[in-house]
């Protein structure tokens, strides 16, 4: 059989830049390359502000320019990355893009979620097939529309003799428990992954993020402040849920902090550790017990909440996915490629035991090469 190769791209919440990832599913998935493409920092402040606001007068204009400007960006990923493989645009079956969420709002009345960088864009740039906005058909059967990495947690990293729990840190923190001996695969966002301690390293470090959790690891951690932000009842919902910065945004932390003013770095060490203990809880929470936790996503990188995390779960064996063959940085969009396969094949990407929605469903809409 010819080889079949799939470009996953994605931009989490963190609103860093494009992931990109070539693979191949022999039919396990191998990684084969993987590519990232920072966003310009005025594009990245933009589209924060952007994510941030709520009512704007200019606002569909913006959107239909940063939507343009990401639909770029994103073929330019899948273009760098296939320069790099040396691959030609017609090994490649299809693009699996999951573009970047500017709203998220799944609960309601008028549920909503919205992820652009147009996959016309990038369908007629690359020459790709490109399957994109994947979420809202979950959306519309009831579903939280995220998370939707748990199917292919499923088929990546499931073990038949050993309870996993897959962990992502990025911007918001996901978890996906799977059990042994093919038991049902559950998932819901935990809260904030490394958003809160993001913007608060740009307010004060100057940087996009606290390098290694070295300034955490220099504050203490405020117990009072910690209780206040724990106090938020997103914690204690029980799943289908998923968040956002709808939710965890600076105002959230404002309303913490101006009950417990703190130097700097004791509040970015009460953040991480309010991840850390978020996620802990999470883990030691799920039926059946969980054996090993494997790690994902930047916050791998942030060397003080992973070390918080393997206090928090001393009966775990914690390590990243690297060990089952995944490099932690790119399960993302490595999910991604794998959809856009699922969606070509006609099987459903969601898992209703996740996502809430009332049935499976094929994700995404197709825009042909
Ligand atoms: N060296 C590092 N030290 C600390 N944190 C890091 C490091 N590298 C990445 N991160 C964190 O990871 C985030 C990006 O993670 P990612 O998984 O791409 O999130 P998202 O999926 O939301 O884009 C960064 O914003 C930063 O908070
Ligand atoms: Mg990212």
């Amino acid at each position: 059989m010819a080889r079949e190769y799939f470009i996953g791209l994605i931009s989490g919440t963190s609103s860093d830049g494009v992931d990109a990832v070539l693979m191949e599913f022999v039919p396990t998935p191998k990684l084969r390359a993987s590519h990232f493409l920072a966003y310009p920092d005025t594009l990245r402040a933009e589209l924060l502000e952007f994510a941030a606001a709520h009512y704007r007068d200019d606002a569909i204009d913006q959107l239909g320019r940063l939507d343009r400007e990401l639909g770029k960006l994103f073929a330019q990923a899948a273009h760098d990355l296939l320069k790099q493989t040396g691959l030609p645009g017609t090994a490649i079956r299809a693009i699996g893009s999951h573009g970047q969420t500017v709203r998220h709002r799944p609960g309601g009345s008028d549920p909503f979620t919205l992820q652009i960088a147009d996959p016309n864009i990038i369908a007629a740039r690359t020459g790709i097939a490109t399957v994109a906005d994947f979420r809202r058909r979950d959306l519309a059967l009831g579903g939280e529309g995220a998370p939707l990495v748990p199917a292919f947690h499923r088929a990546a990293l499931a073990d038949r003799d050993e309870t996993r729990a897959v962990v992502n840190i990025g911007g918001i923190a996901n978890l996906t428990l799977l059990p042994a001996r093919d038991g049902t695969v559950s998932g819901f966002d935990t809260g904030p992954g490394n958003l809160l301690m993001d913007l608060w390293s740009r307010e004060h470090l100057q940087a996009s993020h606290d390098e290694s959790g070295a300034f955490a690891a220099s504050g203490k951690v405020s117990t009072a402040l910690l209780a206040e932000l724990l106090s938020d009842g997103y914690f204690r919902r029980p799943p289908p849920k998923s968040t956002g910065r709808e939710t965890f945004n600076r105002a959230w932390l404002q309303r913490g902090l101006a009950r417990h003013p703190l130097p700097a770095a004791d509040v970015m060490a009460t953040l991480c550790e309010l991840t850390a203990r978020t996620v802990a809880d999470a883990v030691i929470g799920c039926t059946p017990q969980v054996v090993r936790v494997l790690l994902c996503g930047g916050g791998t990188h942030n060397l003080t909440l992973v070390k918080r995390l393997g206090t928090l779960l001393p009966d775990c064996k914690l390590g990243t996915t690297a060990g089952c063959g995944v490099p932690p940085d790119w399960v993302e969009a490595a999910a991604f490629a794998w959809l856009a396969r699922e969606t070509l094949a006609g099987r459903p990407g969601n898992l209703p035991a996740v996502t809430g929605a009332r049935a499976p469903t094929i994700l995404g809409g197709i825009y042909p090469a």
